[in-house]
């Protein structure tokens, strides 16, 4: 299933970012995963490369991970928007609803036990509203669902200050997997740029 969705992300053009892609970035990971990453989207190595979390910001979710006892082989990585914005500005609103159900599939795939939003943008997909400097490191519990707000790896590039928040927050994420449950039916968040389809946990 998430290897068919990779493909529709690869021949994907329902946004302009399309055009301007060298490679489509779906995501990657087992599909016995427990706990799913998302972050915001490519850049310029993503883009060459077609995997997620490759350059820079990668190395230290590398190191992140470490913190938690994790290794990429066992998580699912993956980004609110699946391919490059133009010199790495933001995602526009409408670039990320006419990506947004491929990560809706992504989650009902996976049906993660833990989901781990990498940034403000990515929190906005799950938790709307609510900013990141106040809910960070804070799991939430919708259902079955367990949503993880994290600050973007990459804001610690910037912010050196953030670097020991982002792996204190990663070093409580083994425990919040562990209260977490399997995912069996809870449904699954939809953005608020989407019309409500069925029942939303938000
Ligand atoms: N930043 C992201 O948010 N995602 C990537 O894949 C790489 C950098």
């Amino acid at each position: 299933m998430l290897d068919s969705i990779a493909a529709e992300v690869s021949r994907c053009t329902l946004c302009p970012l399309a055009h301007g892609r060298v490679k489509a970035v779906p995501g990657e990971g087992p599909a016995t995963a427990r706990v799913m990453l998302v972050g915001e989207a490519p850049g310029h190595h993503e883009n060459q490369q077609g995997r997620p979390f490759v350059g820079a910001a990668g190395q230290f979710l590398d190191e992140l991970l470490g913190a938690a006892k994790l290794s990429r082989a066992e998580v699912y990585i993956t980004n609110i928007v699946k391919c490059r914005p133009p010199g790495n500005r933001d995602p526009l609103p409408e670039e990320i609803a006419a990506c947004s159900g491929f990560l809706t599939r992504q989650v009902e795939a996976l049906r993660p036990n833990v989901i781990v939003t990498l940034g403000r943008h990515s929190l906005g997909r799950f938790l709307p509203g609510e900013p990141i400097s106040r809910v960070h490191g804070r799991p939430r519990r919708f259902d079955d669902l367990t949503v993880f707000p994290m600050y973007h790896p990459a804001a610690a590039l910037h912010q050196p200050s953030l670097r020991r928040t982002l792996l204190d927050d990663m070093a409580r994420l083994p425990s919040v997997v562990a209260d977490a449950q399997p995912v069996a039916s809870a449904p699954v968040p939809a953005p608020q740029v989407e019309p409500p389809r069925q029942l939303s946990l938000f």
